[in-house]
Parts: C-alpha cells; sequence; structure tokens
C-alpha cells in the first residue's frame, strides 16, 4: 500500500472512530492515537525527509491535510460533548471558570459634586449648611421677603402654584422660585448670630431651551450679626470666588435690585474663555454675572423680630448649574437632567 494510500485509509478509521467516541477519556484515548507523538500519521509525517522530492511533495500535502481535518473534527467532538453535557446538566450547571460580572460603579451627579464642594467652602468660613422645603408659602418665597401682591419682582420669577385644600385662610401655596424663603425661617426660629448655606432645587414656569429648565438648583447663603457691613460681604464672597474659581479670577460687584435687600448687587466673575477682552461666551462684555446679594432689608429683619438697630446682615443667591457649565464649557443645561450615561459618567 502506497503512503498516499495509507493517509486515505488512516482518515477512514479516524474519523469513524472519533465518529464512535462518547466520553472525554475516549476522545483523549483517539487524540492520542491518531494525534499524538507515536501516532502513525506522525510517523509519516517524520519519515517524510527520506522520500524523493516528488513523492516527499505529495505525501508532505496529504498528511498535512489529514491533520489538519483530524484536529478540526476533534475539537467539533468536543465543542458538541461539552454543548451536551451543559445541557443535560440544566439549571444546574455551573461553571466555576466563568470570569466575574463586573457591576458598574455609581458616582455622584456633576450638580451634586458643586453643591458640596460650595457648602465646603462656606463651611470652612464658619457657615452651617441646611435644606428647606420645596413647596413653600407665597408667604416665605414673596411677602416675608417684602415682595408683596402686587409687587413687580414677582413677575421675573414665574411661579408654579401649587392647588391645595384651603384651610380656610388664604395662604396660596407654590413651588418655591429661590431658596431665599429659608432666610425667613431660619430667623423665625434662630437668633444671631447666624451664618447659613442654603443648597436646593427651585422651580419656575419657563419654557425649556439650553440656559433654561423649570427645576435647577441655587445655594442661598447668609450672616446676620452685630455690626456686619458690606465689606463682610464682600470679603466672604472674594473669598469664596478665590476658593472656588482659584486665586487670579477677578471679581466684579456691581448694583443691582432685589427687594429684600438693601443695598443690592450683583458680583461677576471675569470670563474665563476671554479673560476679560469680550467673547461670545460673555456677550462681549469680560464678565459673567453668577450671583445676587445684599444687605438684608431693615423690613425683612423687622418681620421676623430681629431688631434692624441692634443686627445687619448680608445675603446671597447663586444658581448652580451654570457653574459647571462654564467650568467644563458645558453648553446645554438639559444635559444634566437627560439622564445620559455617557454624559455623566465624564465627571
Ligand atoms: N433670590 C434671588 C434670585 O433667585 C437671588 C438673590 C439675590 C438671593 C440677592 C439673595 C440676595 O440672597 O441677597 O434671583
Amino acid at each position: 500500500m502506497s503512503l498516499l494510500e495509507q493517509i486515505g485509509k488512516l482518515k477512514e478509521e479516524a474519523l469513524g472512530e472519533l465518529a464512535e467516541a462518547s466520553g472525554a477519556k475516549e476522545i483523549e484515548a483517539w487524540r492520542i492515537r491518531y494525534l499524538g507523538k507515536k501516532s502513525r500519521l506522525n510517523d509519516i509525517l517524520r519519515g517524510l525527509s527520506n522520500l524523493l522530492l516528488d513523492e516527499r511533495k505529495e505525501v508532505g500535502a496529504g498528511a498535512n491535510r489529514l491533520k489538519a481535518e483530524l484536529e478540526k473534527s476533534l475539537s467539533q467532538k468536543e465543542q458538541a460533548l461539552s454543548r451536551k453535557q451543559i445541557e443535560s446538566a440544566g439549571e444546574e450547571y455551573l461553571d466555576v471558570s466563568l470570569p466575574g460580572r463586573s457591576l458598574p460603579v455609581g458616582r455622584l451627579h456633576p450638580v451634586t459634586q458643586v453643591i458640596d464642594e460650595m457648602s465646603q467652602i462656606f463651611i470652612s468660613m464658619g457657615f452651617q449648611a441646611l435644606e428647606g422645603p420645596e413647596v413653600e408659602w407665597d408667604y416665605y418665597n414673596f411677602e416675608a421677603l417684602n415682595i408683596p401682591k402686587e409687587h413687580p419682582a414677582r413677575d421675573t420669577m414665574a411661579t408654579l402654584w401649587v392647588d391645595y385644600e384651603t384651610d380656610g385662610g388664604d395662604r396660596p401655596m407654590l413651588l418655591r422660585t429661590h431658596t431665599s424663603p429659608m432666610q425667613i425661617r431660619v430667623m423665625e426660629k434662630a437668633q444671631p448670630p447666624l451664618r447659613v448655606v442654603v443648597p436646593g432645587k427651585v422651580y419656575r414656569y419657563e419654557a425649556t431651551d439650553a440656559t433654561h429648565i423649570p427645576m435647577f438648583f441655587q445655594i442661598e447663603g447668609f450672616a446676620i450679626d452685630k455690626n456686619i457691613t458690606m465689606a463682610d460681604l464682600k470679603g466672604t464672597l472674594y473669598e469664596f470666588s478665590r476658593r472656588f474659581f482659584g486665586r487670579d479670577r477677578k471679581v466684579r460687584f456691581r448694583c443691582d435690585y432685589f427687594p429684600f435687600v438693601e443695598p443690592g448687587v450683583e458680583m461677576a466673575i471675569e470670563c474665563a474663555v476671554c479673560k476679560g477682552s469680550g467673547c461670545r461666551l460673555c456677550s462681549n462684555s469680560g464678565w459673567i454675572e453668577i450671583l445676587g446679594a445684599g444687605m438684608v432689608h431693615p423690613k425683612v429683619l423687622e418681620r421676623v423680630n430681629i431688631d434692624p438697630e441692634v443686627y445687619s446682615g448680608f445675603a446671597f443667591g447663586m444658581g448652580i448649574e451654570r457653574i459647571p457649565m462654564l467650568r467644563y464649557g458645558i453648553d446645554d443645561i438639559r444635559l444634566f437632567y437627560g439622564s445620559d450615561l455617557r454624559f455623566l459618567r465624564q465627571f
């Protein structure tokens, strides 16, 4: 029998036997017999060098083809066997060699991170952080802050009113439009000296676009004591800016009007993009307004029985989302609340 004929016969024999083999042991025995070191196929491959060139080519190609075919059939057989094992084991099958499932790691929302960072700065200056109700009485949101019923300042804060079972009196209820009502709630309960910051959600009835959403965050702060002056207001907010935005960022105060302070100011920081020379982000002014502030109005103090002849104080309120937007160059506020993990995972 020529070598080529032997190869053909070997193939028939091997594949026939493999088809019959049923367990892992039998398959392994088959592998040793037909593909092992002492197999007939290996003998043929080793003997190739003794052949004449033409025969060597032919036999060599045939033997290698057979080897590849047997290896392929072996791995198919092994796969079929393990499939069968899994199927017959049903639900009890446990592959302890499988890698574990990795759990996604969560993190704080970027707005929460900024609130924590800001609160921490004020806490280190002696303030305490408090939270207050989001559903609020008209009295705290407007009236006690020196914004009576027909006051035009009400028009600047489009209000979401809450329908509720009236308790007989006329006490309109709303979703707070700013965190300032907490000034009143705190001063009603506690006597000066007071130093408090209040981060929290506020609501306005506004159309949604890249810079407006109906729910956003503010942080309110105020300090009431004897001899508090505008210098304390400026010193505190300067220090905040230095720590939060960096030492070199310029800060500007200008007059502004808010009914619950007198005098009132707005604070702006130098635009980080153009460094004050004017660009699209800062509407060519070189400045970005970040908060409103002022000296607490005597009428507000009187309303909570704090004597404005004895005590004075400053207050400020700042929108939160704008800050990470400026810091990270985010151009659409809606991204914060769209629950898109690709966005949130960046922080
Ligand atoms: N509550 C104001 C607003 O939402 C911001 C504000 C301005 C708060 C001046 C203050 C303040 O405490 O003194 O627009």
